[in-house]
């Protein structure tokens, strides 16, 4: 008798999915993402690819990144802002159109997972043809990007197979945060005032996620919202990074339209969109969250049913159908315990549907053309 093995199933464990499996694997993947990085006696951050005075000539920060990626951007935009440190976030393949002014003072950072994306090794040569000085974010050790540009700063996620990236955007802003936190003592920045606390927060967040992973609410939500027209996804700042990265993910992997809005911006035009056929997911990071009350009002008096992602349920309660709750952290971290939440949403509502997770129709791990 011969028994059936898959080498491609093999690596997949007692999971289903690859997908699955690199959600659990966050908290590994952000341990090695924080080795050795977080000097909490010292109160900073130390990379070892950069020494002391590496950014000192920094004036600003484009972030280039497709995806993905470009959502941890996004999110790491607002974490640069808080250092003093201006920076843009751009679709990689919109740079050269957008065409930004930069100098030898600009640092174009390129993030990417696969360190071979086509439009973003496209946006990162222009930046370097310009004289700009160039920066690769990657996983991938002796990849493209990473042996293209002046320096790399590697995410040690470890390597991710399935399609939607999981693991990697964890890791992405992560390492994100650290090189804010190098950058900003570089260019002079006073200490944070919450230093202790925030670092703290970082060395803690592999616990925080594993205390996401244990909660089963997302599953029950996907459950009961799996007969909607749509999925909609609102934030604030941070919480706008991961409600458009929840929005990406649930629309790769289910195949069913969803959609993010910036929480104030759903006024202006989507809230024609909203029905009680429209569930509106609303990702509370702390930025503001009083005004997000105020949205998801507007959309529950629409009839459309709401649901939290927040780490206060009971402030919430009043405009709330369902709540999906996250363990405390310090309030720039809080969008990623909610993103780990997102991401089992998603999977859980494709595996409902009986969706391909691993392989999407039409989508590419790595997309190596314009
Ligand atoms: C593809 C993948 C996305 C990914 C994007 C950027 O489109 O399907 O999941 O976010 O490429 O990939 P990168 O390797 O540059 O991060």
């Amino acid at each position: 008798e011969t028994v059936e093995w898959d080498a491609e199933d093999a690596g997949k464990g007692r999971y289903n999915h690859y997908m699955l499996k690199e959600i659990n694997e966050q908290p590994e993947a952000l341990r090695q993402t924080l080795n050795g990085r977080v000097d909490l006696e010292n109160e900073r951050v130390e990379l070892e690819e950069f020494p002391e005075g590496a950014f000192e000539g920094v004036d600003e920060v484009h972030f280039v990144a497709c995806g993905t990626s470009y959502h941890a951007a996004v999110y790491a935009r607002q974490l640069f802002h808080d250092r003093g440190i201006p920076a843009q976030a751009f679709f990689a393949s919109e740079y050269a159109t957008i065409n930004p002014p930069l100098g030898e003072n600009t640092l174009t950072v390129a993030v990417t997972q696969s360190g071979e994306t086509a439009d973003t090794l496209s946006a990162l040569r222009r930046a370097a043809g310009k004289g700009g000085r160039t920066l690769a974010v990657t996983n991938v050790v002796g990849s493209t990007a990473a042996r293209e540009a002046d320096d790399a700063l590697f995410i040690r996620a470890g390597p991710e197979i399935g399609v939607a990236a999981t693991k990697t955007f964890s890791s992405q802003v992560v390492s994100l945060a650290m090189l804010a936190e190098r950058m900003a003592e570089d260019r002079g920045a006073e200490p944070r005032a919450d230093a202790a606390r925030y670092l703290q927060a970082l060395s803690d967040l592999p616990d925080a996620i594993e205390q996401v992973l244990g909660d089963t609410s997302a599953e029950r939500v996907a459950s009961a919202y799996a007969d909607s027209l749509s999925h909609f996804f609102i934030g604030r700042g941070t919480g706008h990074a991961v409600a458009l990265e929840g929005a990406l993910k649930f629309k790769e992997i289910t195949y069913e339209h969803a959609e993010a809005f910036a929480a104030g911006e759903l006024k202006h035009g989507p809230l024609a969109l909203v029905t009680s056929e429209t569930p509106v997911f609303a990702v509370l990071s702390g930025d503001y969250d009083e005004k997000t009350y105020g949205n998801m009002e507007e959309v529950k008096s629409r009839g459309a049913p709401v649901i939290a992602l927040t780490d206060a349920p009971e402030s919430v309660s009043r405009v709330t159908d369902d709540v999906i709750t996250m363990p405390e952290t310090h309030e720039d971290l809080k969008s990623l315990l909610a993103n780990v939440q997102l991401q089992l949403l998603s999977y859980h509502a494709a595996s409902l549907r009986g969706r391909a997770i691993d392989k999407p129709r039409n989508l590419a791990k790595s997309v190596t053309v314009e």
